[in-house]
């Protein structure tokens, strides 16, 4: 069994004895999951990240909290436990907060544990907007817990709508999808490039989809559109904003490349930089990497990043001949053509 981490072992001594039913959220090792299970509760598990996914216990009940219930009795809401490790962004919390609040059973109570220096006291709100009680546990090994209890009359404001009238462009995101509904820089130059390089003819993949602006403007302009990512919510964001704005995008949630994608046209990514709460750079190299195997000869590669971020060597070696189609003081946008 996975031993816990100091933010794991903190959730669980604060949780105490757990309830019969315990959601585990965003278990990033599975170990609070496996605690739970020893503890003889009945678990359903949630994670965002399809690979945080991959390292449940095998058997592990999973729940999507992206989508509805359907009209089957709702496994949540004999929910009386929740144990969470905090996402880094407080619209996630906030999100997934109403969801705990609207669908769980009464009396539940959430720990949620993170590293003091990802906790900010927004996330204290984002829980008391949903729970009577909250408070913080002592802190313990740079870690602490925030504690919510009573569900109001929670709200339901995710996913959030927004116009981006630069773009034509309807966006629609749960909080946990980077930028939720913004225009995120790197993302506006990319699509710059795009929207003046080659006219769209055939296949194209957005890898690594988020909130899917990519996507849907790469079907506005006339591509066949797939879009791919790991996250439960954007995958589901980027459904409701193909939808929202007329077009058709294939998504997939999937580490890197969707099996049976091949012979593509173009592929068009804005990489990670993070993953969970950690910077993290091993993602964009294998998507480059997946990128290169998937294209089909004289197919595009198309990238933006920070301009100090080492990837157009990877993009040369891993996919072909790079240029540098765009750039501002902070990004790049290169285009590899695969030999
Ligand atoms: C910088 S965001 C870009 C999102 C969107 N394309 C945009 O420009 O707004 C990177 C996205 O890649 C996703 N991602 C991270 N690792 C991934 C992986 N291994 N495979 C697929 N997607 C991944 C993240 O969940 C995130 O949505």
């Amino acid at each position: 069994m996975v031993e816990p981490d100091p933010v794991g072992a903190l959730i669980l001594d604060e949780a105490g004895e757990l309830g019969d039913v315990v959601l585990v959220v965003d278990d990033v090792d599975g170990a609070l999951t496996a605690a739970a299970l020893e503890r003889g509760a009945r678990v359903l598990a949630a994670c965002d990240d399809i690979r945080d996914e991959e390292q449940l216990p095998a058997g592990t009940t999973t729940v999507d909290l992206t989508a509805a219930p359907g009209p089957a009795a709702d496994p949540l809401s004999e929910v009386t436990t929740v144990l969470w490790r905090l996402p880094k962004a407080v619209s996630a919390v906030e999100d997934v907060t109403q969801v705990v609040a609207m669908r769980c059973a009464s009396q539940v109570v959430v720990y949620g544990g993170g590293r003091d220096k990802h906790l900010v006291h927004a996330m204290n709100e984002a829980l008391a907007a949903s729970f009577a009680e909250v408070s913080a546990s002592r802190g313990r090994q740079k870690s602490r817990v925030l504690r919510a209890s009573r569900p109001t009359d929670p709200v339901r404001t995710w996913p959030h709508r927004e116009s981006l009238p630069e773009l034509g462009v309807e966006v629609v995101a749960y909080g946990n999808v980077f930028a939720t509904t913004a225009l995120d820089r790197g993302t506006r130059l990319l699509l710059r490039a795009l929207r003046e390089g080659r006219p769209a003819r055939g296949r194209a993949l957005d890898l690594g989809c988020g909130s899917g602006i990519v996507s849907t403007v790469l079907a506005g302009l006339g591509w066949d559109v797939a879009g791919c990512d790991t996250s439960a919510a954007a995958v589901e964001s980027t459904r409701l904003t193909a939808a929202a704005n007329g077009v058709t995008v294939e998504v997939t949630r999937a580490d890197g490349m969707p099996a049976g994608l091949r012979e593509l046209d173009l592929i068009a990514c804005n990489p990670p930089f993070h993953r969970g709460t950690a910077k993290d750079s091993s993602a964009a190299f294998s998507m480059i990497a997946d990128a290169g195997s998937a294209l089909r000869p004289g197919g595009e590669l198309w990238l933006v990043f920070n301009s100090h971020l080492p990837y157009l060597p990877v993009a040369r070696r891993e996919v072909g001949p790079t240029r540098v189609a765009l750039r501002d003081p902070s990004y790049l946008v290169t285009c590899s053509t695969k030999l």
